[in-house]
């Protein structure tokens, strides 16, 4: 077990090594058997996160807040445009003044090409830890979440399970990239094959896909690329189908749109769904366009986690914030 986590960030999926990724998880199931039993758990008393948003949000922003009131400490939602950032505050000067004010700072700015940078710049300045509550390149908070989901459903040793992580069409707008980056980074790590389908308009950054690729590699997993979905589905584990935009495509929303829209027919229905294995799961990490991306009878039936899912984000949020804040 690793215990050394104290005052650090998690940006990437990959800044955590396995082994404190496992700490990390050991340390949910602790705090998720706690609110169970009703056990007060207060590690962080008197401390104070800020989390600031660029971006909207149902679940991150109430897990985190629930979360850190549980932990005895308390969350200050602050949204960027209610800030002075747009009259020039710089991401220096909120590392500077917050990691002054707070004990831990989290973040989400999806804006692509802008985010994950943004994230960094602050915290080479903080000296508070700098939590990613989702950027442009990685979402690590929803896949520790969902690591731990699939272990609550599969069984800690996931060799040989099969993880499909699909684009899906969705009509609603271009969603980040960041949910199948950090799956496809993070899976390999606890044996699970990968299978990686999207429509060619619409991959994944080139470098993320390698170092996935590399981690693959490096833990006997293998690692597939298909542009067809329902071959990807086939003895499927893990359905994780979701959309997101073409961002490495094109820039232009509109054109982004007229891509999204070929590809209607890449919707998960019960016919797909039987493509794999019986007792497959499907997992989504919400919000998702009902019918368009996915039909009320897959994520409303027996195979679907997604509530499961959205529960742990709150755990696996607390136990990380435990480690790193206290
Ligand atoms: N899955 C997720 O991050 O949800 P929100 O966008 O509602 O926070």
């Amino acid at each position: 077990m690793q215990t050394n986590l104290r005052g650090r960030d998690l940006i990437g999926d990959l800044d955590f090594s396995r082994e404190e990724v496992e700490t990390v998880l050991d340390v949910a199931w602790d705090l998720k058997r706690k609110r169970a039993l009703g056990e007060p758990h207060p590690y962080l008393r008197d401390k104070v996160l800020a989390m600031l948003f660029f971006f909207s949000s149902t679940r991150t922003r109430g897990s985190f807040e629930a979360g850190i009131a549980q932990l005895g400490g308390h969350g200050a939602f602050i949204e960027s445009t209610t800030t002075q950032i747009a009259h020039g505050d710089t991401a220096k000067e909120i590392g500077e003044i917050y990691g002054r004010y707070f004990d831990g700072i989290a973040i989400r700015h999806c804006d692509w090409k802008l985010g994950n940078q943004y994230l960094n710049e602050v915290a080479r300045y903080s000296r508070a830890p700098i939590l990613n509550m989702q950027c442009d390149v990685y979402h690590p908070f929803q896949c520790l979440a969902d690591l731990m989901t699939i272990m609550e459903k599969k069984g800690r040793d996931l060799r040989k399970k099969k993880i499909v992580v699909s684009w899906a069409y969705a009509a609603s707008y271009l969603k980040p990239i960041s949910v199948p980056q950090s799956l496809i980074l993070q899976m390999p790590r606890f044996g699970m094959d990968v299978t990686l389908a999207y429509p060619k308009e619409f991959p994944l950054m080139p470098e993320i896909v390698q170092q996935a690729q590399d981690e693959a590699k490096k833990h006997h997993t293998s690692f597939e690329i298909t542009h067809n979905m329902e071959e990807a589905f086939k003895d499927g584990d893990v359905i994780y189908a979701k959309s997101w935009g073409p961002l490495l495509t094109t820039s232009d929303p509109a054109e982004g749109k007229k891509l999204q829209d070929m590809y209607k027919d890449w919707i998960t229905d019960a016919r797909k769904m039987k493509l794999a294995k019986e007792d497959a799961i499907y997992m989504h990490p919400l919000p998702a366009d009902r019918n368009i991306e996915v039909t009320d009878e897959v994520i409303d039936g027996p195979q679907s986690v997604v509530y499961d899912q959205a529960e742990n984000r709150l755990h696996a949020q607390k136990a990380v914030m435990a480690l790193t804040m206290s």
